[in-house]
């Protein structure tokens, strides 16, 4: 949906961790307008794997990008804005590293599609089903940022 509020998930996967750079791209988010508002480090699991990928079942590149996704922990991250979805997916930019544009997370961090940083839901549906894998709703916050409203048009908050 256009012009709404939404929330999004996104996993700074185990290179980000590993690279020390969780820190950064946190950072874009946060000056780009967008509200944290639930976070967790956790070691993923296979049941959680096969929940969060099962539109890959079957997928060549899962068993490797599981091994991958458990090889050291993950953070996971609950993010809020205008039409957060799209502006994520298009912050995070085009799957592979080597074909994303520069200023995107891909595109300035990564040369790579399967160790590519960060994952970001598909869409408002995907969102959905993707946070109630990681979260109970009581690890999803609601708070005031107060120079939330200089980030946006006049009458969207
Ligand atoms: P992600 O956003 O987590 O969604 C599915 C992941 O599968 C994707 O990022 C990539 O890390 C990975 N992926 C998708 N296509 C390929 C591929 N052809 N080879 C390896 N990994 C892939």
């Amino acid at each position: 949906m256009a012009n709404s509020f939404q929330k999004t998930l996104v996993i700074l996967k185990p290179d980000s961790i590993h690279r020390g750079i969780v820190g950064e791209i946190l950072d874009r988010f946060e000056q780009k307008g967008i509200k944290i508002v639930g976070a967790k480090m956790i070691k993923m699991t296979d049941l959680l794997l096969d929940k969060h990928y099962a539109q890959h079942k079957g997928k060549h590149f899962l068993p490797r990008l599981k091994k991958f996704m458990k090889s050291l922990p993950v953070v996971l991250v609950v993010l809020e804005g205008l039409d957060v979805v799209r502006v994520v997916r298009n912050m995070c930019g085009p799957t592979d590293g080597k074909n994303a544009p520069p200023g995107t997370i891909r595109g300035d961090y990564g040369m790579s599609i399967s160790a590519n940083i960060i994952h970001s839901s598909e869409d408002l549906k995907a969102a959905k089903r993707e946070i109630g894998i990681f979260f109970n709703k009581n690890e999803i916050f609601s708070y005031l940022r107060p120079d939330i409203h200089f980030y946006y048009d006049d009458g969207e908050i």
